[in-house]
């Protein structure tokens, strides 16, 4: 390997600790704590790990964590009066609910009812315009982990050719935009893409976040670029026994990191940078709600 791995678990344990005393100073020299609101429909495995995780780190940092765990079966009015119940609750200062929602529940009906100055996620249209005319704004929490990581090891971005691989509302589109703000030369590929390869091959920054396993190679990766591979895909990994599963990113790391100049791991690299952002974008909503 001859790609300088990028260290995202480092990296959040830095900001989580920044956070940290910051949440101390306002408890302190203001009496607030910042309180956190996860709204959890259904029993998604994967999602509960998120929500579990988000919890404790939550109040590790020093934060109120607030659960809401309702059934799969909820009536979506039933949740958007929980959240008109949380938009006016002082005590909460960030509102996420957790994505995916069961297929009865319009996502963006419940998104947009959350107050944006809550909007921890920036998934609420007026975040997304704000963030879309550069105007200040909540920032979803993936896309600003990676970006996090990719101005603290090349300074100034600006000129650079960045290439976002997919397309979503959580990571492609506002990582796009994030890479424009900065001023990159800004290619958002997808899975459509006509030769694909020959688009990733043009770029000095490379994101993934396409959610298919180890779906970019070595040879599609520009020699010295950087690799920011947002994916985590379980795999089966039966070399490891009977049963066994592994995480992968969508990057084939191996031969991609025979080739990039930096990279990123999966797991350990843009996954502990997700709730590190999250409770970055509590805590400003909190000092922002309190002047
Ligand atoms: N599901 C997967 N990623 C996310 C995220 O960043 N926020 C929310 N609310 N749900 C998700």
């Amino acid at each position: 390997m001859t790609a300088t791995l990028i260290d995202g678990k480092a990296f959040a344990a830095k900001i989580h600790a920044q956070v940290t005393a910051h949440v101390a100073r306002l408890k302190a020299d203001h009496g607030l704590t910042p309180g956190l609101a996860v709204v959890l429909v259904g029993e998604d495995p994967a999602s509960q790990v998120y929500v579990r995780n988000k919890g404790w780190q939550t109040v590790e940092a020093g934060m109120n964590s607030f659960e809401y765990k309702r059934p799969a079966d909820t009536p979506e009015a039933e949740l958007l009066a929980l959240i008109e119940r949380l938009n006016a609750d002082p005590a909460v200062h960030g509102i996420l609910v957790q994505l995916p929602l069961p297929g009865h529940i319009d996502a963006d009906l419940v998104i947009n009812a959350i107050d944006p100055a809550k909007d921890v996620d920036g998934f609420h249209i007026s975040n997304v315009g704000l963030l879309a005319t550069g105007q200040k704004a909540m920032v979803p929490c993936t896309p600003l982990g990676c970006l996090m990581m990719l101005r603290d090891l090349h300074g100034d971005l600006s000129g650079r050719e960045a290439v976002v691989v997919g397309r979503s509302n959580i990571v492609g589109k506002p990582m796009a935009q994030l890479l424009l703000r900065d001023s990159c030369t800004v290619t958002l590929a997808h899975s459509r893409t006509r030769d694909l390869a020959a688009v990733c091959r043009r770029a000095d920054i490379l994101v993934a976040a396409v959610g298919r396993p180890e779906m970019i190679p070595g040879d599609w990766i520009k020699p010295g670029a950087t690799v920011i591979d947002v994916g985590i895909n379980r795999i089966d990994a039966p070399e490891r026994g009977a049963g066994k599963s592994r995480l992968v990113g969508d990057v084939h790391f191996a031969s991609a990191a025979e080739v990039a100049g930096a990279i990123t791991p999966v797991p350990g690299g843009v996954g502990p940078m997700t709730i590190a952002c999250l409770l970055a974008n509590t805590l400003t909503a909190c000092s922002r709600a309190n002047g």
